[in-house]
């Protein structure tokens, strides 16, 4: 049966493309499937983390889940460290997964930087937290932003090897699942898991450097909208959002090699919910001084809402709490039982 689990790390601020790329589609795929969306604070403390500042971007996150449109009665909503059967899960990953595949993530290459020595253990370890995540639900899907595709696929190489290296136990148990790889069809206790990496801003870019995405830890504010900025902000950043001096072009091809004209093409094509082509035949031949400002109002119209939304929701602090209360207990139910059975097929005794 398709499950959907995603995850946000609770550090600093929700952006645009956190938005865009990751909250609305958890929102939308809630009609077609069971879902769970988690706050994943234990990803956070990675790196250190001022710990009043934890719990108020965990509540934070939380309600802009809410905000957005997730509903936590008919779906789950929680933060990771409720459960720990993640963190256990994440034990036996990490002696599943092997060094050589987590050196090769340019995730850790360029947040451990120039001094390795001195990234912590967690860091490094961080996919193999994210794999537990999703795997000890055995979700099949999770949509994701483009940043998380080398984490995605990871997750499917360490279910690969733990459904091959206990594949004799996991058939003595009877615990296997068909599924298939490539062509041939196999027998696992993991599902392989399929990253949902869609919709029309999978990868939406800084308003200062059409070349590096939209990030929470980039230095400048002016890079991004954050999901609470008021009006006046949104509409400053996007009159300073860098462009070309060229105007805006009426076909496609005429942004190829213009990643900020692109950028903000994207933008308004994804918030106002049409393709990129009608945003041209509409402005194409404009000059940026005239489509900033259209921009500007439909990102107001759009973010408006969510951020009054946040705030009223934020402002009551037990409520929030109590949602994750009730999803950490339900999200519980369901992993303990799968970790049951990952206990017997790895040997852990228990009884
Ligand atoms: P995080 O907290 O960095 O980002 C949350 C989600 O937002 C997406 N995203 C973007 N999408 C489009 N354009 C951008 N500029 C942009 N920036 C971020 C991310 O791809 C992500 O979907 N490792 C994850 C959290 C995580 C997780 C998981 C996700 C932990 N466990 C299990 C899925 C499943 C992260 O750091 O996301």
């Amino acid at each position: 049966k398709p499950l959907v689990f995603s995850g946000v790390q609770p550090t600093g601020n929700l952006h645009l493309g956190n938005y865009l790329g990751a909250i609305r589609r958890f929102v939308a795929l809630q009609g077609s499937h069971d879902c769970i969306y988690c706050v994943v604070d234990l990803h956070a403390i990675t790196q250190w983390q001022e710990p009043a500042e934890l719990m108020k971007a965990t509540r934070e996150v939380t309600a802009a889940f809410l905000a957005a449109g997730i509903d936590p009665k008919k779906h789950i909503v929680f933060n990771q460290s409720r459960v720990m059967q993640h963190a256990e899960l994440a034990w036996v990953f990490n002696c599943v997964a092997r060094m050589g595949w987590l050196s090769r993530m340019t995730q850790f290459k360029e947040k451990a930087g120039k001094d390795r020595e001195n990234a912590s253990v967690g860091l490094f370890a961080y996919p193999t937290l994210m794999a537990a995540d999703i795997l000890v639900y055995r979700a099949t899907h999770v949509p994701v932003g483009d940043d998380q595709k080398q984490h995605l696929e990871l997750t499917r190489d360490i279910a690969q090897k733990f459904n091959n290296d206990f594949s004799d136990r996991i058939a003595d148990l009877g615990l296997g699942i068909e599924m298939k790889v490539g062509e041939e069809k196999v027998n696992g206790f993991f599902p392989l898991t399929e990253p949902l990496i869609e919709g029309p801003a999978p990868r939406v870019m800084s308003l200062r450097d059409g070349l590096k995405k939209m990030s929470k830890s980039d230095p400048s504010d002016l890079s991004r909208i954050n999901l609470t900025d008021d009006a006046d902000a949104i509409s400053k950043k996007i009159r300073k959002a860098k462009t070309d001096p060229a105007g805006l072009p009426s076909e496609i091809e005429g942004l190829k090699d213009r990643p900020e004209a692109e950028n903000l093409v994207v933008l308004y094509a994804a918030l106002a919910e049409i393709s990129k082509e009608k945003v041209l035949a509409e402005f194409g031949g404009q000059q940026f001084s005239a489509f900033k400002p259209a921009l500007a109002d439909l990102a107001v119209t759009k973010l408006a809402p969510i951020a009054a939304e946040m705030r009223r929701i934020s402002s009551d602090e037990n409520y929030v709490d109590g949602v994750l209360r009730d999803g950490g207990e339900r999200a519980g139910v369901m992993a303990e039982a799968n970790m049951k059975m990952v206990r017997d097929i790895v040997g852990l005794l228990q009884s």
